[in-house]
């Protein structure tokens, strides 16, 4: 994906902001040019106050000089920006390709409304091309691994479930402190399913299924900005 349409899209995005808004802000890299954006507006006078995704948002976040709070502190956000791997036309999404997925999910439920940044190779008819993420347990891995395999099978699902690892070979661990497995079926027809069966596993602790939470998405494509909302029609911006 090009820079000029991730940042188009975050343009787009960074519009909805007002003053005086609670903002959750997403991680990856779609999600960094909104933040740079973001803090030049904050740079230039604009009061808002962000909770970050990820401690690598954070870093930055803290980086470019962008007032940040908690969900402790302020537990009713107003809008979250962030990125997503995938996504479909009724705005299920497919999120935690940067581990950022728990935090993600918990953020983008704390907030009246979640809109999603992405180039229009991201916008998909089915769900799946891009592996699943979810974010499980270490203390029983292998026995999680194989309930997240048998509940894909029990939905016709073939593929393989893998632990992400880092480039020297360890685990990933999340800033949660967790393992990612990673889906690969290729194909998801029934979402709501699969995200229900996952998260009926004791040792798992989210899924990257993004299911009726986000409002809307900027999604960006040689001919502009297109926004698609679950609630109004299709527009080009
Ligand atoms: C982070 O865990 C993901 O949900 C990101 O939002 C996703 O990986 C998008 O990243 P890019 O904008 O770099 O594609």
């Amino acid at each position: 994906m090009s820079d000029e349409l991730k940042r188009a899209s975050a343009l787009a995005a960074l519009e909805e902001v007002q003053p005086g808004m609670r903002l959750g802000i997403g991680t990856g890299s779609t999600a960094e040019f909104f933040v740079r954006a973001l803090a030049e507006k904050v740079s230039a006078g604009l009061d808002i106050i962000g909770v970050p995704t990820s401690e690598r948002t954070a870093a930055l976040v803290r980086e470019l000089g962008v007032p940040l709070t908690t969900l402790d502190e302020t537990p009713e956000l107003d809008l979250t920006v962030d990125g997503v791997d995938e996504l479909d036309a009724c705005l299920q999404l497919i999120k935690g390709g940067g581990a950022a997925l728990l935090r993600e999910k918990i953020v983008a439920a704390a907030s009246t409304r979640m809109v999603v940044i992405a180039d229009d190779s991201k916008l998909v008819e089915t769900l799946g091309r891009f592996p699943l993420p979810i974010e499980v347990m270490p203390f029983d891995l292998e026995a999680t691994r194989r309930a997240v395999v048998k509940a894909a099978v029990s939905l016709s699902l073939e593929g393989e479930v893998k632990l992400r690892l880092n480039a020297d070979g360890t685990a990933l661990v999340t800033d949660g402190g967790h393992y990612i497995l990673d889906g690969h079926w290729n194909l998801l027809p029934d979402v709501p399913a699969l995200a229900e069966r996952l998260s009926a596993i004791p040792g798992v602790v989210e899924h990257g299924l993004f299911i009726g939470l986000a409002k809307a998405a900027y999604v960006a494509g040689p001919s502009g900005v297109r926004q698609i909302s679950v609630t109004t029609a299709d527009e080009t911006k």
